[in-house]
């Protein structure tokens, strides 16, 4: 549609001077779609009513002069991340662990020695509601300086209906206070909390209920249902009667999947159709033909891996395999106390030789799909939302070749510039 002035009915914005526009696609994106990304340069991009309106090269842009322009000063513009997968909101800290990890120990035997996600749900059940919306709301800042627009985030430190209630609203909280879209998820069977030893069963059935689950649902306080299924965690059995009953009461299921041993926690998200499947460090064939069958969104969790120093999820075998491949932080103070989506995607771009555009594809389009909002945002496309990131790179792979360096100029969430780097990144 040509921009007049007649027709604005919301934040309208033209980004001009584009260097590099990466127009993703809508997702879910597959093996060679995830490295096909139409790339325009000198391009300029029209946004009406907190869409996006048009977008292509410069010459040939519609006539738009009344709307206020910002020049991207020859730099890339891609969607807005999307982080598909973290712990956030969360109290206390475990840097303890981390060093211990680094002296050898792992993270099972530290979770089997008192340590782990009951040492945060302790903290996390000392919290206000209020509480942990303070101190997560520094994260969320932070998060969006590094280009981050919507993240999910999971209950799962209070492991008490209560607790878990009030995580679920902090998160509510969270989401009005900041531009960042938070996507909430119900994670009540991550661990088993001390008071429940030895009765696993029991537990399941407190925080799976009937009643608890659609109070949750009808109150809007959770979009996804999650289950950590694993070693020291939950069992597939266990798992399949939360996710049952969370999707009889409208939550559409999600796994923490083979991360720690194979137990085939992949082949109950095939079974259940689940949206994604997360971790997937330990994937066999029977998994990975489970979740394809299903098309469930591979969730890739480089820094879980990283932080753990435990052996990468073999991603290029996800991508050779057809399998929607996302990337998330998995933001959390046990295993990966890791913010930055741009760190993330550059460990997946060294480590797990994924290439510029299927990381980027990874963080936008497919991480879209793994939280079911494909229809609507991480690609460049007309009537999608304008949620957008101006980079100070000329090309993509300039970016990937400067790790650690901070290169997200602008940020705009939904039509309206909600970041904006103060310094010219000069050093
Ligand atoms: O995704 N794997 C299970 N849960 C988190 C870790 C949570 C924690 O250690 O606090 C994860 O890695
Ligand atoms: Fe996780």
């Amino acid at each position: 549609m040509a921009a007049s002035e007649a027709t604005f009915t919301g934040p309208a914005l033209r980004v001009t001077d584009i260097g590099t526009l990466a127009a993703v696609p809508p997702g879910p994106l597959t093996g060679a779609q995830m490295r096909s990304i139409p790339i325009i340069r000198d391009a300029v991009l029209l946004i009406e009513n907190r869409r996006i309106a048009w977008f292509g090269p410069a010459a040939e842009a519609p006539a738009a002069d009344a709307i206020p322009a910002l020049s991207a000063a020859g730099g890339c513009l891609i969607p807005g991340l999307i982080d598909p997968h973290t712990h956030i909101p969360f109290a206390g800290e475990r840097s303890g662990e981390f060093v211990r990890r680094i002296g050898g120990e792992s993270y099972l035997s530290i979770m089997q020695s008192g340590g782990g996600i009951r040492v945060t749900t302790q903290a996390v059940r000392q919290a206000s509601r209020d509480e942990l919306v303070r101190l997560n709301l520094p994260r969320l800042r932070r998060m969006l300086s590094l280009g981050t627009t919507t993240v999910e985030c999971k209950s799962g430190y209070g492991l008490a209906p209560e607790h878990e209630l009030k995580q679920l609203r902090a998160i509510r909280g969270l989401d009005l206070l900041q531009p960042i879209d938070l996507v909430p998820t119900y994670l009540g069977a991550h661990a088993l909390p001390v008071e429940f030893d030895g009765r696993a069963d029991e537990f399941i059935d407190t925080i799976a209920s009937e009643q608890l689950l659609s109070e949750i649902a009808r109150e809007g306080l959770a979009r996804f249902c999650d289950v950590f299924c694993d070693r020291g965690a939950f069992t597939v059995e266990q798992a399949r009667r939360v996710l049952q009953r969370a999707a009889a009461a409208g939550l559409k299921p999600k796994l923490h999947a083979d991360e720690l041993a194979q137990i085939g926690a992949t082949l109950l998200a095939g079974e259940l159709a689940a949206v994604s499947a997360d971790h997937l460090e330990l994937i066999d064939e029977g998994g990975l033909a489970a979740l394809k069958a299903a098309g469930a969104v591979a969730v890739v969790l480089p820094g879980t891996s990283f932080f753990l120093g435990i052996p990468h999820c073999d991603a290029r075998r996800l991508i050779e395999a057809d399998l929607p491949v996302a990337l998330a932080t998995d933001c959390n103070p046990g295993s990966s106390m890791i913010e930055s989506l741009p760190l993330i995607m550059n460990i997946a771009a060294c480590q797990l030789r994924m290439l510029p555009l299927e990381v980027l594809s990874a963080c936008t389009a497919n991480a879209a799909a793994a939280l079911d909002l494909h229809k609507r945002r991480g690609a460049i496309a007309r009537g999608f939302d304008a949620d957008l990131v101006v980079l100070d790179t000329p090309s993509l792979e300039e970016w990937f070749y400067t790790p650690g360096r901070p290169r997200v100029q602008t940020v705009i969430k939904r039509g309206e510039i909600v970041y904006e780097r103060s310094d010219d990144g000069a050093a």
